[in-house]
């Protein structure tokens, strides 16, 4: 094997420093031969490194997710859990316990007078007649219907009472005259809409004469 004089001033001049070119030449086009500065390496080096680690601590562990992507995972869990709730109560509950156990219960009864008073007497009325008293004996209608006319659109059983409360006016409906009642179950605890549903049957007692006492 012959020895290349280039190779060995190749050697001798980076060892001192110097530049170096490599021995071709294309349409006048030259190539350094020098190794990479140490600073540009270790950019490059860590750029590889740091790809594996970002992959692992993103989609593995879940870091660095942005607040959007956050708070859907919260959210999430939250519906979860209020479905679970829900599931829970649905469970234990049918028309017998709402009129025997709940709606027999004062405390339960009062804690729904107030969130009914609270949220409800816009389109239900004060008295539940769906009506306002404007003076002089007289009075408009509201948007709700009368919940004390012995008429209930959705059923008369306390549970479809129940599932109208927490679900709104069904999609199918065309509402009354076009006005619908919105999901509360999307803002209530389950346990707030069976106080509610013990309210009204108390205000019921034609309907519900087994509830009163
Ligand atoms: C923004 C107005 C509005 C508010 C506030 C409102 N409702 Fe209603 N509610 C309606 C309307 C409108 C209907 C009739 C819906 C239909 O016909 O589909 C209705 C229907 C009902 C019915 C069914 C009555 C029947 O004859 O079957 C019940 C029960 C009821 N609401 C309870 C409640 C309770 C409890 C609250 C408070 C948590 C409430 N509503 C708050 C507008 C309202």
């Amino acid at each position: 094997m012959s020895e290349d004089p280039e190779i060995k001033v190749a050697s001798y001049a980076k060892k001192k420093g110097q530049i170096v070119m490599r021995p071709h030449e294309y349409d006048g086009i030259q190539e350094y031969d020098q190794t990479l500065p140490n600073w540009w390496l270790f950019i490059f080096y860590g750029a590889i490194l740091f790809f594996p680690l970002c992959w692992l601590a993103y989609y593995q562990f879940g870091m660095m997710r942005p607040d959007g992507e956050r708070v859907a995972v919260q959210m999430a869990q939250i519906e979860k859990v209020k479905a679970k709730a829900l599931d829970e109560m649905l469970a234990k509950l049918d028309d017998k316990v709402l009129i025997n156990k709940w709606a027999k219960d004062d405390q339960t009864v009062a804690n729904g007078r107030e969130t009914f008073m609270a949220n409800c007497t816009a389109c239900h009325g004060q008295n539940l007649s769906a009506r306002m008293d404007i003076g002089n004996g007289q009075s408009v209608p509201l948007p709700g219907l009368s919940l004390i006319d012995g008429q209930w659109k959705y059923g008369s059983h306390p549970m479809d009472i129940f599932k109208l409360i927490n679900a709104g006016t069904p999609p199918d409906s065309a509402g009354n005259n076009g006005a619908k009642m919105e999901a509360w179950g999307l803002k209530m605890a389950p346990i707030k809409i069976v106080e509610l549903v013990s309210f009204i049957i108390r205000q019921n007692p034609k309907d519900f004469p087994e509830a009163q006492n």
